[in-house]
Order: structure tokens, then sequence, then C-alpha cells
């Protein structure tokens, strides 16, 4: 088995009911051309999810959610569950996404605990880490990404880890412009291929997607994507517009 290619688009909290299936449908139709040579996949809202699979042209897009919950279910006002999130025909949740954890406080236990049931619902989980600007000046990137890991994926058994992608985002490159150079993320990128090989074997490392997210666009992705470790992105503003989606995935 060969590693997956996969670009990969987050929305975050963005686009309308409405604007998002426009959205959806524009992203078909800038792939029909050509099959697209890497997985594509869309994470929307929870909200657009359903209406999004009705529209997806599903043999090109896979469809995945931005979160969910950390119960399975109940009286969990306002939370949405992995169970409702595979409902929908989604096949994909992104999980520890940084503006989670600083903004929601996701810790890494709460992301175990989610990475747990969005498995058990039969979703492959883009599992997200990253250093801020702080702890790359003062050189714990590698530590603080290996903790995250640690932390909430690195007890999965060897067959759980199939549906793991792993997403190195820093999150000074995140919506700011600024990208990680392509050495940085490749330096990163191998690294956490070093550490997936130290827990679960080299053959499970080599065929495990690991990609890079923080102001990834189609100018320079094809300089990122040449790495040997990259194997695709974790992309959120510039999967907003359908050409600048599609400028990316024709990188690879
Ligand atoms: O999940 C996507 C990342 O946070 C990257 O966002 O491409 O807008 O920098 P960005």
């Amino acid at each position: 088995q060969m590693r997956k290619k996969i670009v990969a688009g987050n929305w975050k909290m963005n686009e309308t009911l409405q604007e998002g299936v426009a959205l959806t449908k524009e992203i078909n139709e800038s792939l029909k051309a050509e099959k697209p040579n890497c997985d594509v996949v869309i994470c929307t809202p929870f909200i657009h999810l359903a209406s999004v699979a009705q529209v997806l042209d599903s043999n090109v897009v896979g469809l995945g959610a931005e979160n969910c919950a950390d119960k399975e279910k109940g009286a969990y006002t306002g939370e949405v569950s992995a169970a409702m999130v595979k409902s929908t025909g989604a096949q994909y949740v992104i999980l520890g996404h940084s503006e989670r954890r600083q903004y929601y406080g996701e810790t890494a236990e709460i992301l175990k605990e989610k990475v747990k049931l969005a498995l058990a619902n039969g979703l492959k989980v883009i599992f997200c880490c990253g250093e801020t600007l702080e702890e790359r000046e003062a050189g714990k990137q590698n530590e603080v990404v290996k903790a995250e890991l640690e932390g909430s994926v690195f007890n999965l058994s060897a067959e759980e880890w199939k549906s793991i992608i792993l997403a190195y985002e820093p999150i000074w490159a995140i919506g700011t412009g600024k990208t990680a150079t392509s050495d940085q993320a490749q330096e990163m990128l191998a690294y956490i291929r070093s550490i997936v090989a130290e827990k679960y074997g080299n053959e499970v490392a080599e065929d495990t997607s690991i990609l890079y997210g923080g102001s990834c666009k189609a100018s320079n992705a094809p300089e990122l994507f040449a790495k040997p470790d990259i194997d695709g992105g974790l992309i959120g503003g510039a999967s907003l517009k359908a050409a600048d989606f599609k400028g990316i995935i024709d990188a690879w």
C-alpha cells in the first residue's frame, strides 16, 4: 500500500448553506474535465453536510466535518455526534485543529475521546498538530507536536491507525499569509513520520499520509508537494474559491 496524496479543504466558519452548495457545484465543475491525481476532500460546517453530500460528485470528492462531539449521544445540547456526521454521507472528520484547541479548550484527553468515537463510527480522522510561534522560537516544536500525538492518537491500535491522516499546521502560518518554508515543513513532516515509525513501525509510517497546512495556496503548493514527506495539504482560505482550490489540486 502506497500512502495517499490528499488535498483537503477546511471551510471553517464560512459560507451560508446556499453559498456552500453553490461552491460545491463549482468544485464539481472544476474537477470534471480530468480526474485529480490525488484524493480530494472538503470539510464543511455540520449544517452543510447533508446538502453538500447530495450535490457533491462523490466519485471525485470526499466529504468531512470539521469537528464532532466527545460523547456518543444524549443530553449534550448543541453537540453533533460522530454517528450523526457519518449519517450525512461524510467519510472524514477533522479533529484537533488548533482553533478548536485554542478557542474551545479542547485538550488531549477530549480529543482522544473524539478520535475514538469517530473511528468507532467508521470515519477517517484528519488529526491536526502544530506549534505556536513562541514554541518554535524556543525550539520546542518537535516536543510540542510529539506531545499532541502521544496525548490523543498514539494510543490507537495499528488497525485503527489505518484511518488516521495527520496534518501539521504551524499555528503561526494559519491564515497569516506566512507559509512555513518547504524545508521547515519537510523537516517537521519527516520528524512526525519518524515518531510514527517508532510507535507503529516503518511500514505503517511509510503508509501514513501526512499533510501540511497553513497559508497553502496554488503558488506555493508545487514546492511543498515536491518534498518527499509532504503528502498533501489541509487548505483553509484557498479552499473557499473553486479556482484556487483546483490550483492546489493541480499541483499534484
Ligand atoms: O485547516 C486549515 C488550516 O488552518 C490552514 O488555513 O490555509 O487559511 O492558512 P489557511
